[in-house]
């Protein structure tokens, strides 16, 4: 491991010292396994509600981008994010005294009914021939992702998962007794089994 990390180097030619390697190895793992997450989530969603697969099959690209946008408004992942007040702050009737910790809840405000009318039930037809407002759906984090706590890889998940899902439900498989169920005590969480697929070879 070391030899592969040694061999990476910077844009000026220096080797990078061997934490910063590996921080930077971590840099691709980890969001790559976040959205290895989602599109989980993405195939448990089209095996309870199959009348989706056909739509996506078919191409239509629309209805791929707003499943993606309704897999991470309905499925619980990243379920908070947290910040310490730089400054003494009154916020919505709210004393926040510097040093503070202050979480947003985002599994709470993606299944907000005054936001999201009927939370529980998954609808991609929420987000067909429009894009939610920042600060409505927060899977990935809240505000500005160059000053706040959100996440700047949310073009690249969106992106991953519209490929994706079409390919997904094009697929021909089988779906195993499994124990599909997902605890919330969990974090992040998962279908308890993961989401095993057989593959249909004809
Ligand atoms: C399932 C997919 C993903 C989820 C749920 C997710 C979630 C998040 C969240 C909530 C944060 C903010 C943490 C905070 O500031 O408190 C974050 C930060 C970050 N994410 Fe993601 N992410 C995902 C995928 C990705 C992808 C695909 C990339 C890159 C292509 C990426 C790159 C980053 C980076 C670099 C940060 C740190 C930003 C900073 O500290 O300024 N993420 N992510």
């Amino acid at each position: 491991m070391l030899e592969t990390v040694t061999a990476h180097h910077d844009a000026d030619g220096t080797p990078l010292d061997p934490h910063t390697a590996a921080v930077e190895v971590l840099n691709v793992i980890r969001p790559t396994v976040a959205v290895a997450w989602f599109l989980t989530f993405a195939g448990h969603a089209l095996h309870r509600w199959p009348e989706h697969r056909k739509l996506l099959a078919d191409g239509d690209a629309a209805y791929a981008r707003a499943f993606a946008h309704e897999v991470r408004r309905f499925y619980p992942f990243a379920p908070f994010v947290g910040g310490i007040a730089a400054a003494d702050l009154y916020w919505q009737g709210q004393d926040i005294p510097v040093g503070s910790m202050v979480l947003l809840d985002l599994y709470g405000q993606n299944h907000d009914p005054q936001l999201w009318p009927k939370p529980y039930i998954f609808d991609p037809r929420r987000f067909v021939g429009r894009e939610p407002g920042r600060d409505e759906l927060v899977p990935q984090g809240g505000g500005d992702p160059a000053t706040n706590h959100r996440c700047p890889g949310e073009d690249v998940t969106l992106t991953v998962l519209e490929t994706l899902v079409p390919r997904l439900a094009a697929l021909h498989y089988d779906v195993p007794e499994q124990d599909l169920s997902i605890p919330l005590r969990r974090i992040p969480t998962a279908p308890r089994s993961g989401f095993l697929m057989n593959p249909r070879l004809y």
